[in-house]
């Protein structure tokens, strides 16, 4: 039997909803998802929750991750500082397809306040069906590699 792949979720305290009914939808895929929160409403600071996801996923211990906050920004700033991550922001599914074929992203960031529920299940679908196509991308990827060393 071979282990399910498995992705990280988080997000600040903007959606909280949207992101467990995400959760849910992507465990029906038969991924196994790590959801880390928070489960409470407060208002909390998007930083310390996307950094706990992207630490996950630097370490190779999920191999994506999918994070919110209102406009899907801010934790995508915080979640870019860790050494190894390539996230975007997506509302759209073009986009989200391309930052896996070209950009090789390891997460995507959601602006729950952006976009509404169904609109973020199909960009969730994109981005874990798209492949990495390798090739002049990787030579790109390698060079946003190169800036963090
Ligand atoms: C929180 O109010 C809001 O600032 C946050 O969810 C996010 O949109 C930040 O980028």
């Amino acid at each position: 039997m071979t282990a399910k792949p498995r992705l990280v979720l988080s997000s600040d305290h903007a959606d909280i909803p949207m992101r467990q009914t995400i959760a849910d939808h992507i465990a029906a895929q038969g991924w196994e998802v790590i959801d880390i929160g928070p489960t409470t409403p407060e208002s909390t600071h998007y930083p310390k929750h996307g950094e706990a996801a992207a630490r996950r996923v630097a370490s190779g211990e999920c191999q994506l991750g999918i994070i919110l906050c209102g406009t899907g920004q801010g934790i995508m700033m915080a979640v870019n500082k860790v050494k190894g991550i390539r996230c975007g922001v997506c509302s759209d599914t073009f986009s989200t397809r391309m930052i896996r074929e070209h950009n090789d992203a390891n997460m995507l960031s959601l602006g729950a306040r952006v976009i509404g529920l169904g609109l973020a299940l199909d960009i969730v679908d994109a981005f874990l069906s798209a492949k990495f196509e390798g090739g002049r991308h990787a030579t790109r990827v390698d060079m946003i590699k190169a800036i963090e060393s």
